[in-house]
Protein backbone atom coordinates (compact mmCIF):
# COMPACT_ATOMS: atom_id res chain seq x y z
CA UNK A 1 0.00 0.00 0.00
CA UNK A 2 1.59 2.96 -1.02
CA UNK A 3 0.66 6.37 1.07
CA UNK A 4 0.61 9.69 -0.86
CA UNK A 5 1.15 12.19 2.48
CA UNK A 6 1.12 15.02 -0.01
CA UNK A 7 -1.75 13.48 -2.77
CA UNK A 8 -4.90 11.84 -1.62
CA UNK A 9 -3.93 10.84 2.26
CA UNK A 10 -3.12 14.58 3.16
CA UNK A 11 -5.28 16.14 5.82
CA UNK A 12 -6.61 18.52 3.72
CA UNK A 13 -7.63 15.70 0.89
CA UNK A 14 -9.48 13.58 3.15
CA UNK A 15 -11.37 15.89 4.38
CA UNK A 16 -12.46 16.81 1.24
CA UNK A 17 -12.92 13.25 0.84
CA UNK A 18 -15.13 12.63 3.69
CA UNK A 19 -16.99 15.89 2.75
CA UNK A 20 -18.78 13.89 0.13
CA UNK A 21 -20.71 11.74 1.55
CA UNK A 22 -19.29 8.83 -0.69
CA UNK A 23 -16.71 7.65 1.97
CA UNK A 24 -16.46 6.66 5.35
CA UNK A 25 -13.15 6.45 7.68
CA UNK A 26 -13.36 3.98 10.30
CA UNK A 27 -10.96 3.57 12.80
CA UNK A 28 -10.27 0.31 15.33
CA UNK A 29 -9.79 1.70 19.17
CA UNK A 30 -7.79 -0.52 22.04
CA UNK A 31 -10.52 0.93 24.67
CA UNK A 32 -12.85 3.87 23.95
CA UNK A 33 -14.61 4.56 21.00
CA UNK A 34 -13.79 7.68 19.45
CA UNK A 35 -10.61 9.57 19.20
CA UNK A 36 -12.28 12.46 21.59
CA UNK A 37 -12.77 9.48 24.02
CA UNK A 38 -9.09 8.38 24.60
CA UNK A 39 -8.93 5.14 22.53
CA UNK A 40 -5.97 4.00 20.91
CA UNK A 41 -6.04 3.74 17.21
CA UNK A 42 -4.59 0.21 16.11
CA UNK A 43 -6.22 0.63 12.25
CA UNK A 44 -8.29 1.77 10.01
CA UNK A 45 -10.37 1.39 7.05
CA UNK A 46 -11.62 3.31 4.16
CA UNK A 47 -14.75 2.41 2.66
CA UNK A 48 -15.97 4.54 -0.59
CA UNK A 49 -18.68 3.68 -3.12
CA UNK A 50 -19.23 5.55 -6.26
CA UNK A 51 -23.14 4.51 -6.17
CA UNK A 52 -22.53 1.36 -7.84
CA UNK A 53 -19.69 -0.63 -6.58
CA UNK A 54 -18.35 -0.33 -2.99
CA UNK A 55 -14.30 -0.17 -2.31
CA UNK A 56 -12.16 -0.99 0.53
CA UNK A 57 -9.19 1.02 0.97
CA UNK A 58 -6.06 1.91 3.03
CA UNK A 59 -6.76 -0.98 5.54
CA UNK A 60 -4.22 -1.06 7.61
CA UNK A 61 -3.84 -2.62 11.46
CA UNK A 62 -0.71 -1.84 13.75
CA UNK A 63 2.19 -4.49 13.20
CA UNK A 64 1.34 -5.41 17.19
CA UNK A 65 -2.43 -5.98 16.55
CA UNK A 66 -1.90 -8.40 13.31
CA UNK A 67 -3.87 -11.59 13.58
CA UNK A 68 -6.08 -10.63 15.87
CA UNK A 69 -9.15 -10.53 13.53
CA UNK A 70 -8.78 -6.74 13.93
CA UNK A 71 -8.98 -6.20 9.99
CA UNK A 72 -11.62 -8.71 9.72
CA UNK A 73 -13.61 -6.56 12.19
CA UNK A 74 -12.48 -3.03 9.98
CA UNK A 75 -14.03 -4.87 6.93
CA UNK A 76 -16.87 -5.73 8.27
CA UNK A 77 -17.86 -2.36 9.66
CA UNK A 78 -17.02 -1.09 6.21
CA UNK A 79 -18.94 -3.77 4.77
CA UNK A 80 -21.79 -2.45 6.98
CA UNK A 81 -21.52 1.27 5.96
CA UNK A 82 -21.51 0.59 2.17
CA UNK A 83 -24.51 -1.58 2.55
CA UNK A 84 -26.38 0.77 4.74
CA UNK A 85 -25.78 3.03 1.59
CA UNK A 86 -27.31 0.45 -0.77
CA UNK A 87 -24.05 -0.89 -1.92
CA UNK A 88 -24.39 -4.70 -2.95
CA UNK A 89 -20.17 -4.99 -4.25
CA UNK A 90 -17.51 -4.71 -2.75
CA UNK A 91 -14.07 -4.69 -4.63
CA UNK A 92 -10.63 -4.07 -3.80
CA UNK A 93 -7.05 -3.42 -5.56
CA UNK A 94 -4.25 -5.48 -3.79
CA UNK A 95 -0.67 -5.37 -5.72
CA UNK A 96 0.64 -8.73 -6.25
CA UNK A 97 2.97 -8.62 -4.15
CA UNK A 98 1.27 -7.87 -0.93
CA UNK A 99 1.06 -11.35 -0.18
CA UNK A 100 -0.57 -11.20 3.00
CA UNK A 101 -3.53 -8.83 1.91
CA UNK A 102 -3.94 -11.14 -0.59
CA UNK A 103 -4.19 -14.35 1.95
CA UNK A 104 -6.57 -11.90 4.07
CA UNK A 105 -8.96 -10.86 1.26
CA UNK A 106 -9.29 -14.56 -0.09
CA UNK A 107 -9.90 -15.69 3.08
CA UNK A 108 -12.24 -13.29 3.49
CA UNK A 109 -14.49 -14.61 0.73
CA UNK A 110 -13.60 -12.16 -2.11
CA UNK A 111 -12.85 -13.11 -5.44
CA UNK A 112 -9.59 -12.91 -7.06
CA UNK A 113 -10.20 -11.56 -10.82
CA UNK A 114 -6.44 -12.42 -12.45
CA UNK A 115 -7.89 -11.65 -15.79
CA UNK A 116 -8.07 -7.75 -15.11
CA UNK A 117 -5.30 -5.12 -15.38
CA UNK A 118 -5.20 -1.91 -13.76
CA UNK A 119 -4.67 1.19 -15.62
CA UNK A 120 -4.38 4.41 -14.01
CA UNK A 121 -4.15 7.95 -15.22
CA UNK A 122 -2.98 10.69 -12.81
CA UNK A 123 -2.03 14.32 -12.49
CA UNK A 124 1.09 14.15 -10.68
CA UNK A 125 2.83 11.14 -8.63
CA UNK A 126 1.38 11.86 -5.35
CA UNK A 127 -2.25 12.29 -6.94
C1 LIG B 1 -3.73 -7.17 5.81
C2 LIG B 1 -3.92 -6.75 7.25
C3 LIG B 1 -4.83 -5.52 7.32
C4 LIG B 1 -4.56 -7.91 8.04
O1 LIG B 1 -4.92 -7.44 9.35
P1 LIG B 1 -5.10 -8.46 10.58
O2 LIG B 1 -5.79 -7.72 11.66
O3 LIG B 1 -3.80 -9.10 10.90
O4 LIG B 1 -6.05 -9.54 9.94
P2 LIG B 1 -6.95 -10.59 10.73
O5 LIG B 1 -6.35 -10.95 12.03
O6 LIG B 1 -8.35 -10.07 10.75
O7 LIG B 1 -6.78 -11.80 9.73
C5 LIG B 1 -7.84 -12.49 9.21
C6 LIG B 1 -7.31 -13.60 8.32
O8 LIG B 1 -6.65 -13.06 7.14
C7 LIG B 1 -5.57 -13.92 6.77
N1 LIG B 1 -4.28 -13.24 6.99
C8 LIG B 1 -4.07 -12.05 7.62
N2 LIG B 1 -2.74 -11.75 7.60
C9 LIG B 1 -2.13 -12.78 6.97
C10 LIG B 1 -0.77 -13.07 6.64
N3 LIG B 1 0.23 -12.25 7.00
N4 LIG B 1 -0.50 -14.20 5.95
C11 LIG B 1 -1.48 -15.04 5.59
N5 LIG B 1 -2.79 -14.85 5.91
C12 LIG B 1 -3.10 -13.72 6.56
C13 LIG B 1 -5.67 -15.13 7.70
O9 LIG B 1 -6.57 -16.05 7.18
C14 LIG B 1 -6.23 -14.48 8.94
O10 LIG B 1 -6.76 -15.39 9.84
P3 LIG B 1 -5.75 -16.08 10.92
O11 LIG B 1 -5.02 -14.97 11.63
O12 LIG B 1 -6.67 -16.86 11.79
O13 LIG B 1 -4.81 -16.93 10.11
C15 LIG B 1 -2.54 -6.42 7.92
O14 LIG B 1 -1.64 -7.48 7.64
C16 LIG B 1 -1.92 -5.10 7.49
O15 LIG B 1 -2.18 -4.04 8.07
N6 LIG B 1 -1.06 -5.12 6.46
C17 LIG B 1 -0.34 -3.92 6.01
C18 LIG B 1 -1.22 -2.95 5.26
C19 LIG B 1 -1.77 -3.55 3.99
O16 LIG B 1 -1.04 -4.11 3.18
N7 LIG B 1 -3.09 -3.40 3.83
C20 LIG B 1 -3.83 -3.92 2.71
C21 LIG B 1 -3.90 -2.95 1.59
S1 LIG B 1 -4.84 -3.65 0.25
Amino acid sequence: MIHRPLGRDSEEEVLRQMDGGVCQYIGAYLEGGKLEGGGTLIGSILASHDNRRGWINRLAVHPEHRHKEVGQALMKAAEVWLGSVGIRIFAVLVETWNEPSLAFFKDAGYLLHDDIVYFSKREGPEV
